[in-house]
C-alpha cells in the first residue's frame, strides 16, 4: 500500500508509520510527506529518504487555491491512501471529495467527543476521566467521518494538556500503524466503511 502522509508538527505519528513500513508484516510504503509549513516532522521524512512537499496556505490568495495546489501535490504520487497525521488544517471540500474514502485522519479524542483543534484541552476542561484517540475516514465535515478504530486512555489527576496528549500519542501511533497495516492487508475495507 502506498501512502502520502500529511503533517503540521512534530510528526511522531509519521515516524511510527515510517518505522513500521520497514517491517515485513507491514506492506506499506510512504511515497511522500506533505506539510502546510516547515514542520519539524519533515526531518523524519529526510531521515528515511522520503520526498516531501510544503504547501503553505499563507502563500495563496484563498483556501480554495491552496486546496487545489495541495491536491495537485498529493495526486502526482498516485498513492493508494492519504493519511492526515497531525495535519492541522481543514481540507477544502474539493480535496476531500477527490480523495475520500482513501483519506484517513487520526484525532486525539474519542469522536464524536471533542472534535476540532483543541481536543485534549477540551477533554481536560470537561473533567473527562477517560479520553483517547480515533482513526476515521475524512468526510466533508470536521472530524465527522466514519470511525475506523478508537483506543481509550485514562486521564490522570494532575494531567496537563501536554502530559495527557503524550499519553494519548503513545496509543494513537500504535493504533494508526495497526489500522494502516489492516488496510494494506485487506482486513479493513475503507470502501465498505464509507
Ligand atoms: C496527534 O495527536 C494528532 O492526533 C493531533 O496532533 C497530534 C500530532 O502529533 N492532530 P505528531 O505531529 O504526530 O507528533
Amino acid at each position: 500500500l502506498t501512502l502520502v502522509v500529511l503533517i503540521s508538527g512534530s510528526g511522531s505519528n509519521l515516524r511510527a508509520i515510517l518505522e513500521a513500513s520497514s517491517r515485513p508484516d507491514t506492506p506499506v510504503t510512504v511515497v511522500a510527506v506533505g506539510a502546510d509549513n516547515e514542520a519539524d516532522g519533515l526531518a523524519h521524512a529526510e531521515e528515511f529518504g522520503v520526498p516531501f512537499f510544503i504547501v503553505d496556505p499563507k502563500a495563496f490568495a484563498s483556501r480554495d487555491e491552496w486546496g487545489e495546489e495541495l491536491l495537485n501535490q498529493i495526486q502526482v504520487w498516485n498513492a493508494d491512501l492519504v493519511v492526515s497525521a497531525g495535519f492541522m488544517r481543514i481540507l477544502p471540500a474539493g480535496v476531500v471529495s477527490a480523495l475520500t474514502p482513501n483519506l484517513i485522519n487520526t484525532h486525539p479524542a474519542l469522536l464524536p467527543l471533542y472534535p476540532g483543534a483543541y481536543a485534549v484541552r477540551d477533554a481536560l476542561a470537561a473533567g473527562a476521566t477517560e479520553t483517547g484517540a480515533t482513526v476515521h475516514i475524512i468526510d466533508e465535515g470536521v472530524d465527522t467521518g466514519p470511525v475506523i478504530r478508537q483506543t481509550t486512555v485514562v486521564v490522570e489527576a494532575g494531567d496537563t494538556e501536554s502530559t495527557l496528549h503524550e499519553r494519548i500519542k503513545t496509543v494513537e501511533r500504535d493504533m494508526l500503524v495497526a489500522t494502516i497495516r489492516d488496510i494494506a492487508t485487506g482486513q479493513i475495507s475503507l470502501k465498505e466503511l464509507s
